[in-house]
């Protein structure tokens, strides 16, 4: 027998949109969670700069973790140890490394349902069990404490992702730290994915480790700062534990690019751009929570953070996949349709990413507005 692979249902939408285009069709692309801005100038100057003279080869980056060391000083005021950054192939590796060196087979492991989808899919590729719960509006679309109290069976694990993917929903401190208490209690080892960290509208998101420094942080060039092709991320590993997950990180992936090392180091360095971005995302944020309810859609997941809006279209449709397709096809705008992020509630919602042009946000309103109004006449 060979384990089932769930498909990426947004890829399927993000094929037909390419099709689309290449018929001559405009399109805005608004399927998939990553930034149409390229990576900032300075990490762009750094890397010709080291093109040019330097052969690489596998490498771990002193500067690069003592960066990271800065950003969070900076963002939280932790003082960490620079040793205690693995440096990854973005995210997506972090997760691996984090299951992998603490988890074994059949372990269960608890997410937010809806959430990102590689978790579940990731975990069922390491044989351990994922154990999604229901989050809706009541607790913000989020993880809360209560729902890790109230399982008999305490689970081995947890993921947290807070600003989160689909909804950009935060946790807010209060709450992470009663999860850190309760998993602590209940010896529950916690993971908290931050990728989306820097992307927030009202409140920044707190860091888990400001609550639970025994936790795995995950983290990202991916989303802030706008470096998704450049496959670069963080482990922060807890005091202590980073010997041994550093071996399980190195025999699966070895080292993350070198090149992406030295921009990466740039890109810390290049907030006044990258806040550039936040500003356009909370334009474009704005300008959808306005459009939007007039359209009819008047019920999201709280967008605090990332840059989602995962709307319920459930007075319009039972099954996202096709309302996604329909809605590219009338109108060019690609969306992720919720079976992606939540196998059982996921078909009555979709998710919008707005990390695009404030233009390209302006112009997916109009067409909105023309496609609802046709579909009422
Ligand atoms: C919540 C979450 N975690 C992890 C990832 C993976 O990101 P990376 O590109 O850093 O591997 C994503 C990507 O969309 C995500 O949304």
């Amino acid at each position: 027998m060979r384990p089932p692979v769930e498909p990426f249902y947004a890829m399927e939408i993000s094929r037909l949109a390419h099709r689309l285009k290449a018929e001559g069709r405009s399109i805005l692309h608004m399927e998939f969670g990553q930034p149409s801005t390229g990576a900032p100038t300075g990490a762009i100057e750094v890397a010709h700069r080291v093109l040019d003279r330097d052969p690489m080869g596998y490498w771990d980056s002193p500067d690069l973790q003592a960066a990271l060391s800065g950003l969070y000083k900076r963002r939280y005021g932790l003082v960490i140890d620079p040793k205690r950054f693995i440096l990854t192939c973005g995210a997506s590796p972090a997760l691996v490394a984090a299951l992998a060196s603490n988890f074994m087979p059949r372990d269960k492991v608890v997410t937010a349902r809806p959430g990102y989808v590689a978790y579940r899919n990731t975990l069922k590729a390491l044989h351990l069990t994922p154990v999604e719960i229901p989050c809706g509006p009541s607790t913000h679309f989020q993880l809360a404490a209560k729902h890790l109290e109230e399982m008999e069976e305490a689970p081995a694990g947890v993921i947290v992702a807070s600003p989160a993917n689909p909804t950009g929903s935060i946790i807010a401190r209060e709450e992470l730290s009663r999860i850190a208490a309760i998993c602590r209690e209940r010896e529950i080892l916690l993971i908290s994915d931050e990728i989306y960290h820097g992307l927030s509208y009202g409140e920044p998101a707190e860091t888990m480790l400001a609550f639970a420094p025994k936790s795995y942080v995950i983290g990202s060039f991916s989303k802030y700062f706008s470096m998704v092709a450049w496959r670069l991320g963080w482990l922060l590993v807890p005091e202590g534990e980073m010997e041994r997950v550093r071996a399980f990180s190195a025999n699966m992936f070895l080292t993350a690019p070198s090149l992406s090392q030295h921009a990466g180091v740039a890109a810390l360095d290049s907030e006044d751009e990258l806040e550039g971005h936040v500003a356009v995302y909370r334009r474009n944020r704005e300008l959808l929570l306005e459009a939007l309810p007039k359209l009819g859609l008047t019920k999201f997941a709280p967008p605090d953070g990332a840059f989602y809006i995962y709307a319920d279209v459930r007075h319009l449709t039972d099954d996202s996949m096709a309302f996604c397709k329909e809605l590219l096809i009338a109108t060019g705008i690609a969306a992720a349709p919720g079976i992606d992020f939540d196998p059982i509630d996921g078909r009555y919602f979709i998710r919008l990413s707005f990390a695009v042009s404030t233009a390209e946000v302006e112009e997916a309103i109009t067409r909105l507005k023309t496609w609802f109004a046709s579909r009422t006449d």
